[in-house]
């Protein structure tokens, strides 16, 4: 087992990779702990839960939201848990948002960790301490910001993953390495998902990286005033069409990426579209999807990296490099316009 360790402003994350979920008896307490977890992974895993004080929740992005924390609330209540219990979100992105929300608003705040059981939160959701609910067709409108105690990789869950969802987890590999890391973005060019899917070292690596580019973003910026903004790529338009259209999340940014970059041709100077487009179509993801851009837009004026009339759009220089621009929404508009009629 490999351990990591992050400071952020309040506590230090520990990483545990290549680790068993057995491990969890060393990390809490059995008796003051509650597991939540949703459907699909108890069906799949139900042993590993075997003496666990067990919360399951509807899978799904559709029960992100109020109704499911008021379940889990109640839930907890049902357990006697009190400040002392520690909560333990074993999932994919949607438990851990709800897992680190529900622990930063009962009584006040629990301690939490999380068993990231998707790619996507192994590499995304479940660092950085962002955890919140949609709100309608907003996403993530209500949250916190609280990091986890520990993170426990076992790769063994991944065995449940629908080959869709490693489909969608790739969305926010390509987007690490186009933002931060250019090798990462040729290694991703020359192989393929099969390759990642068969030769577990390459994968066990490939997370890794992923988690050191995420966790040493939210280091430096735990509370996005600068470079943590530019985990948003993909992520305006993304958000925007996910809800909009019920599309998965890597599906979602991987259109909003395209889109970024080909405004990124008009605001950046950025000249390498054609080479995003080709490693997101290399891993199974969609570049172009029919939208509505003043539908799209009106779900963008609530965006939360909206500031008055203007959006901070994470665009790029160059692959490797992000960078955050302020877009008047005329000028947007304008933009989103012309990206749809080219197709
Ligand atoms: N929970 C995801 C993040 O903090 O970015």
């Amino acid at each position: 087992m490999k351990k990591l360790q992050y400071q952020f402003s309040e506590k230090v994350t520990t990483y545990y990779f290549d680790a068993d979920f057995s491990h969890l008896e060393k990390l809490v307490d059995k008796k003051q702990a509650v597991l939540i977890t949703d459907d699909n992974i108890f069906q799949s895993h139900q042993k590993k839960f075997g003496g666990w004080n067990t919360i399951v929740i509807q899978a799904g992005e559709a029960f992100k939201v109020q109704e499911t924390i008021d379940s889990i609330i109640e839930q907890l209540l049902g357990f006697g848990a009190d400040r002392k219990t520690f909560l333990v979100g074993v999932g994919g992105g949607v438990v851990t948002d709800i897992t680190g929300y529900a622990a930063a608003v009962y009584m006040r705040g629990l301690p939490f960790g999380f068993v990231p059981a998707s790619i996507l939160a192994m590499v995304d959701a479940s660092i950085g301490g962002k955890n919140g609910i949609d709100v309608g067709l907003y996403k993530n409108l209500v949250g916190t910001i609280r990091q986890p105690d520990f993170l426990l990789y076992d790769m063994a869950l991944l065995k449940s993953l629908p080959k869709d969802e490693w489909i969608n987890g790739f969305a926010e590999i390509i987007k690490h390495a186009v933002i931060k890391d250019a090798a990462l973005f040729r290694e991703l060019e020359k192989n393929k998902l099969g390759f990642y899917q068969k030769d577990k070292t390459a994968f066990s690596k490939l997370i890794r990286r992923n988690v050191v580019i995420k966790s040493t973003v939210v280091q430096k910026d735990e509370f996005e005033q600068g470079d943590r903004r530019l985990l948003n790529f993909g992520h305006t338009l993304g958000h925007a069409v996910e809800n909009l259209y019920e599309l998965s999340h890597g599906r979602a940014i991987s259109i909003g990426m395209v889109a970024a970059s080909m405004i990124s041709e008009e605001l950046t100077n950025f000249k390498d579209t054609d080479r995003l487009v080709t490693v997101l179509k290399k891993y199974g993801l969609p570049t172009q999807a029919e939208y509505d851009a003043k539908e799209v837009l009106d779900v963008l004026r609530m965006d939360k990296k909206k500031e008055k009339d203007a959006m901070n759009y994470v665009l790029l220089k160059k692959i490797g490099q992000g960078v955050v621009k302020s877009v008047p929404l005329v000028q947007l508009e304008k933009l989103l316009q012309s990206i749809i009629s080219a197709r």
